[in-house]
Protein backbone atom coordinates (compact mmCIF):
# COMPACT_ATOMS: atom_id res chain seq x y z
CA UNK A 1 0.00 0.00 0.00
CA UNK A 2 1.54 3.50 -0.65
CA UNK A 3 2.31 5.21 2.31
CA UNK A 4 0.55 8.42 2.82
CA UNK A 5 3.18 11.98 2.72
CA UNK A 6 4.26 13.66 5.73
CA UNK A 7 4.00 16.70 6.55
CA UNK A 8 5.85 18.22 10.03
CA UNK A 9 3.86 21.30 11.09
CA UNK A 10 5.38 23.55 14.19
CA UNK A 11 3.22 25.56 16.33
CA UNK A 12 -0.09 23.62 15.78
CA UNK A 13 -2.25 24.02 18.60
CA UNK A 14 -3.38 27.47 17.18
CA UNK A 15 -3.88 29.87 14.12
CA UNK A 16 -2.34 28.67 10.69
CA UNK A 17 -0.70 25.50 11.95
CA UNK A 18 -3.96 24.24 13.56
CA UNK A 19 -5.73 24.94 10.41
CA UNK A 20 -3.12 23.16 8.12
CA UNK A 21 -3.44 20.47 10.63
CA UNK A 22 -7.10 19.81 9.78
CA UNK A 23 -6.66 20.42 6.10
CA UNK A 24 -3.59 18.16 5.54
CA UNK A 25 -5.58 15.33 7.01
CA UNK A 26 -8.46 16.29 4.53
CA UNK A 27 -5.66 15.74 1.69
CA UNK A 28 -4.40 12.49 2.72
CA UNK A 29 -1.26 13.23 4.45
CA UNK A 30 -0.16 12.46 7.97
CA UNK A 31 0.88 15.17 10.03
CA UNK A 32 3.44 15.73 12.90
CA UNK A 33 2.75 18.48 14.60
CA UNK A 34 4.34 20.31 18.10
CA UNK A 35 3.80 22.96 19.86
CA UNK A 36 4.07 24.55 23.74
CA UNK A 37 0.34 23.46 25.56
CA UNK A 38 0.50 20.44 26.70
CA UNK A 39 -3.73 20.36 26.75
CA UNK A 40 -3.76 20.93 23.38
CA UNK A 41 -1.61 19.12 22.06
CA UNK A 42 -2.83 15.98 23.88
CA UNK A 43 -6.58 17.02 22.00
CA UNK A 44 -5.21 16.94 19.11
CA UNK A 45 -3.47 13.61 19.26
CA UNK A 46 -6.77 12.31 20.37
CA UNK A 47 -9.08 13.58 17.84
CA UNK A 48 -5.99 12.89 14.95
CA UNK A 49 -4.55 9.21 16.69
CA UNK A 50 -1.87 7.30 14.82
CA UNK A 51 -0.48 7.28 12.09
CA UNK A 52 -0.59 11.09 12.88
CA UNK A 53 1.81 12.28 16.09
CA UNK A 54 1.95 15.52 17.99
CA UNK A 55 4.09 16.48 21.07
CA UNK A 56 4.67 18.84 23.29
CA UNK A 57 7.84 20.77 22.39
CA UNK A 58 9.11 24.58 22.72
CA UNK A 59 11.12 24.73 19.13
CA UNK A 60 13.13 27.79 20.99
CA UNK A 61 14.81 24.49 23.46
CA UNK A 62 17.81 22.79 21.32
CA UNK A 63 17.44 19.48 23.13
CA UNK A 64 13.39 19.12 23.05
CA UNK A 65 13.68 19.98 19.28
CA UNK A 66 16.56 17.22 18.69
CA UNK A 67 14.30 14.74 20.70
CA UNK A 68 10.76 15.63 18.64
CA UNK A 69 12.67 15.27 15.74
CA UNK A 70 13.82 12.02 16.83
CA UNK A 71 10.30 10.95 17.95
CA UNK A 72 9.15 11.59 14.58
CA UNK A 73 11.74 10.25 12.20
CA UNK A 74 11.16 7.11 14.66
CA UNK A 75 7.23 7.39 14.59
CA UNK A 76 6.54 8.63 11.12
CA UNK A 77 9.71 8.46 9.18
CA UNK A 78 11.37 11.16 6.67
CA UNK A 79 9.41 14.65 6.39
CA UNK A 80 8.16 15.35 2.56
CA UNK A 81 7.05 18.66 3.86
CA UNK A 82 8.86 20.39 7.04
CA UNK A 83 6.64 24.02 8.02
CA UNK A 84 8.06 26.01 10.32
CA UNK A 85 5.24 28.15 11.40
CA UNK A 86 5.58 28.20 14.99
CA UNK A 87 6.57 32.15 15.96
CA UNK A 88 5.80 34.57 18.56
CA UNK A 89 5.41 38.41 18.05
CA UNK A 90 6.54 40.80 20.36
CA UNK A 91 3.92 43.32 22.90
CA UNK A 92 3.41 46.50 19.88
CA UNK A 93 5.87 48.70 21.12
CA UNK A 94 9.01 51.24 20.26
CA UNK A 95 12.04 49.02 20.68
CA UNK A 96 13.55 51.17 23.35
CA UNK A 97 10.20 49.97 25.42
CA UNK A 98 10.97 46.26 24.41
CA UNK A 99 12.89 44.42 27.42
CA UNK A 100 15.86 42.59 26.52
CA UNK A 101 14.40 39.56 27.56
CA UNK A 102 11.49 39.85 25.79
CA UNK A 103 13.24 40.63 22.08
CA UNK A 104 15.61 37.43 22.82
CA UNK A 105 12.81 35.63 23.07
CA UNK A 106 11.10 36.61 19.51
CA UNK A 107 14.91 35.82 17.99
CA UNK A 108 14.89 32.29 20.32
CA UNK A 109 11.68 31.10 19.06
CA UNK A 110 11.75 33.16 15.59
CA UNK A 111 15.21 32.34 14.35
CA UNK A 112 16.89 29.93 16.47
CA UNK A 113 13.75 27.62 16.72
CA UNK A 114 13.62 27.76 12.79
CA UNK A 115 17.12 26.71 12.39
CA UNK A 116 17.32 23.82 14.81
CA UNK A 117 14.50 22.61 13.12
CA UNK A 118 16.51 22.26 10.04
CA UNK A 119 19.28 21.14 12.03
CA UNK A 120 17.95 17.89 13.31
CA UNK A 121 15.37 17.07 9.77
CA UNK A 122 17.70 18.13 7.21
CA UNK A 123 19.92 15.09 7.39
CA UNK A 124 17.49 13.22 7.03
CA UNK A 125 15.52 14.51 4.19
CA UNK A 126 19.01 15.29 2.15
CA UNK A 127 19.50 11.60 2.65
CA UNK A 128 16.57 10.54 0.87
CA UNK A 129 17.17 13.24 -1.68
CA UNK A 130 13.73 15.21 -1.36
CA UNK A 131 11.36 17.24 0.10
CA UNK A 132 10.40 20.60 0.72
CA UNK A 133 11.22 23.03 3.89
CA UNK A 134 8.99 25.90 4.15
CA UNK A 135 10.08 29.02 6.71
CA UNK A 136 6.45 31.11 7.55
CA UNK A 137 8.41 34.82 7.13
CA UNK A 138 5.53 37.54 6.83
CA UNK A 139 5.11 40.63 5.17
CA UNK A 140 6.92 42.29 7.98
CA UNK A 141 10.00 39.85 6.47
CA UNK A 142 10.02 42.21 3.29
CA UNK A 143 8.40 45.28 5.03
CA UNK A 144 8.43 46.58 8.19
CA UNK A 145 5.64 48.80 10.59
CA UNK A 146 6.62 50.85 13.68
CA UNK A 147 6.34 48.94 17.24
CA UNK A 148 7.26 45.19 15.98
CA UNK A 149 10.76 45.78 15.39
CA UNK A 150 11.35 42.82 16.99
CA UNK A 151 9.37 40.87 14.86
CA UNK A 152 10.85 42.34 11.71
CA UNK A 153 13.74 41.47 12.52
CA UNK A 154 13.01 37.91 13.15
CA UNK A 155 11.18 37.64 9.55
CA UNK A 156 13.52 39.13 7.63
CA UNK A 157 16.52 36.66 8.83
CA UNK A 158 14.40 34.33 8.34
CA UNK A 159 14.12 35.55 4.09
CA UNK A 160 17.99 35.37 4.71
CA UNK A 161 18.52 32.19 6.50
CA UNK A 162 15.93 30.22 3.91
CA UNK A 163 17.75 31.53 1.05
CA UNK A 164 21.40 31.02 1.90
CA UNK A 165 20.44 27.35 3.37
CA UNK A 166 18.90 27.06 -0.17
CA UNK A 167 21.96 27.66 -1.85
CA UNK A 168 23.75 24.79 0.63
CA UNK A 169 20.90 22.10 -0.84
CA UNK A 170 21.38 23.30 -4.65
CA UNK A 171 17.44 22.07 -4.62
CA UNK A 172 17.79 18.66 -3.13
CA UNK A 173 15.77 19.92 -0.70
CA UNK A 174 13.51 22.99 -1.54
CA UNK A 175 13.77 26.43 0.93
CA UNK A 176 11.63 28.59 0.87
CA UNK A 177 10.73 31.31 2.98
CA UNK A 178 7.15 32.20 2.64
CA UNK A 179 4.64 35.23 3.38
CA UNK A 180 1.52 33.46 4.89
CA UNK A 181 -0.52 36.89 3.88
CA UNK A 182 -2.71 38.29 6.56
CA UNK A 183 -5.16 36.22 8.56
CA UNK A 184 -7.33 36.69 11.65
CA UNK A 185 -5.57 34.55 14.31
CA UNK A 186 -3.77 35.43 18.13
CA UNK A 187 -0.95 36.83 16.70
CA UNK A 188 -2.73 39.48 14.15
CA UNK A 189 -5.07 40.51 17.10
CA UNK A 190 -2.19 41.31 19.11
CA UNK A 191 -0.68 43.38 16.53
CA UNK A 192 -4.03 44.53 14.35
CA UNK A 193 -6.66 44.65 17.67
CA UNK A 194 -10.39 44.29 16.72
CA UNK A 195 -9.37 45.58 12.81
CA UNK A 196 -7.94 41.66 12.52
CA UNK A 197 -11.91 40.62 11.59
CA UNK A 198 -11.25 42.83 8.33
CA UNK A 199 -9.37 39.34 7.46
CA UNK A 200 -9.89 35.84 6.30
CA UNK A 201 -9.97 33.44 9.39
CA UNK A 202 -7.35 30.57 9.20
CA UNK A 203 -9.56 27.99 8.17
CA UNK A 204 -10.67 29.88 5.27
CA UNK A 205 -6.83 30.48 4.85
CA UNK A 206 -5.80 26.67 5.04
CA UNK A 207 -8.06 25.93 2.02
CA UNK A 208 -6.08 27.92 -0.99
CA UNK A 209 -3.10 27.59 1.34
CA UNK A 210 -2.53 24.02 1.91
CA UNK A 211 -2.88 22.87 -2.41
CA UNK A 212 -0.60 25.80 -2.40
CA UNK A 213 1.88 24.29 -0.15
CA UNK A 214 1.32 20.63 -1.33
CA UNK A 215 2.56 21.65 -5.20
CA UNK A 216 5.79 23.24 -4.14
CA UNK A 217 8.47 21.41 -5.44
CA UNK A 218 12.58 21.81 -6.19
CA UNK A 219 12.05 24.69 -8.66
CA UNK A 220 11.19 26.68 -5.92
CA UNK A 221 13.96 26.43 -4.07
CA UNK A 222 15.07 29.63 -2.47
CA UNK A 223 12.30 31.83 -4.01
CA UNK A 224 10.57 33.69 -1.65
CA UNK A 225 6.99 32.96 -2.25
CA UNK A 226 3.59 34.23 -0.79
CA UNK A 227 0.51 32.24 -0.09
CA UNK A 228 -2.68 32.93 -2.01
CA UNK A 229 -5.57 32.65 0.52
CA UNK A 230 -4.18 35.34 3.09
N1 LIG B 1 -1.56 35.72 11.18
C1 LIG B 1 -0.98 36.49 10.28
O1 LIG B 1 -1.59 37.40 9.70
C2 LIG B 1 0.46 36.27 9.91
C3 LIG B 1 1.03 37.18 9.00
C4 LIG B 1 2.35 36.98 8.62
C5 LIG B 1 3.06 35.91 9.12
N2 LIG B 1 2.48 35.05 10.01
C6 LIG B 1 3.28 33.93 10.49
O2 LIG B 1 2.52 32.74 10.38
C7 LIG B 1 2.87 31.83 11.43
C8 LIG B 1 1.64 31.43 12.23
O3 LIG B 1 1.10 32.59 12.82
P1 LIG B 1 -0.32 32.61 13.56
O4 LIG B 1 -0.94 33.91 13.23
O5 LIG B 1 -1.05 31.35 13.29
O6 LIG B 1 0.15 32.66 15.11
P2 LIG B 1 -0.63 32.23 16.44
O7 LIG B 1 -2.09 32.27 16.22
O8 LIG B 1 -0.04 33.05 17.53
O9 LIG B 1 -0.20 30.69 16.64
C9 LIG B 1 1.15 30.39 16.91
C10 LIG B 1 1.30 28.90 17.10
O10 LIG B 1 2.69 28.66 17.40
C11 LIG B 1 2.80 27.97 18.64
N3 LIG B 1 4.04 28.41 19.31
C12 LIG B 1 4.34 29.66 19.75
N4 LIG B 1 5.56 29.65 20.31
C13 LIG B 1 6.04 28.38 20.21
C14 LIG B 1 7.23 27.76 20.60
N5 LIG B 1 8.20 28.42 21.25
N6 LIG B 1 7.39 26.43 20.35
C15 LIG B 1 6.41 25.73 19.71
N7 LIG B 1 5.26 26.28 19.32
C16 LIG B 1 5.07 27.59 19.56
C17 LIG B 1 1.51 28.29 19.40
O11 LIG B 1 1.13 27.26 20.29
P3 LIG B 1 1.55 27.17 21.83
O12 LIG B 1 1.21 28.50 22.43
O13 LIG B 1 0.73 26.01 22.31
O14 LIG B 1 3.01 26.87 21.83
C18 LIG B 1 0.50 28.34 18.26
O15 LIG B 1 0.07 27.02 17.95
C19 LIG B 1 3.94 32.56 12.24
O16 LIG B 1 5.22 32.21 11.78
C20 LIG B 1 3.67 34.02 11.94
O17 LIG B 1 4.80 34.82 12.16
C21 LIG B 1 1.21 35.21 10.42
Amino acid sequence: MKKNKLVVITGCTRGLGRAMVGEFIRHGWTVAGCARTAEAVQKLQAAHPAPHFFSVCDVADEARVAGFCKEALAECGVPDLLLNNAAVVNTSAPLWEVGAEEFGRVVDVNIKGTASMMRHFMPAMLARGSGVVVNFSSGWGRSTSPEVAPYCATKHAIEGLSMAVAQETGGRVAVIPLNPGIIDTEMLRSCFGDGAAHYPGPEKWAVKAVPFLIRLGPGDNGRPLTAPGG
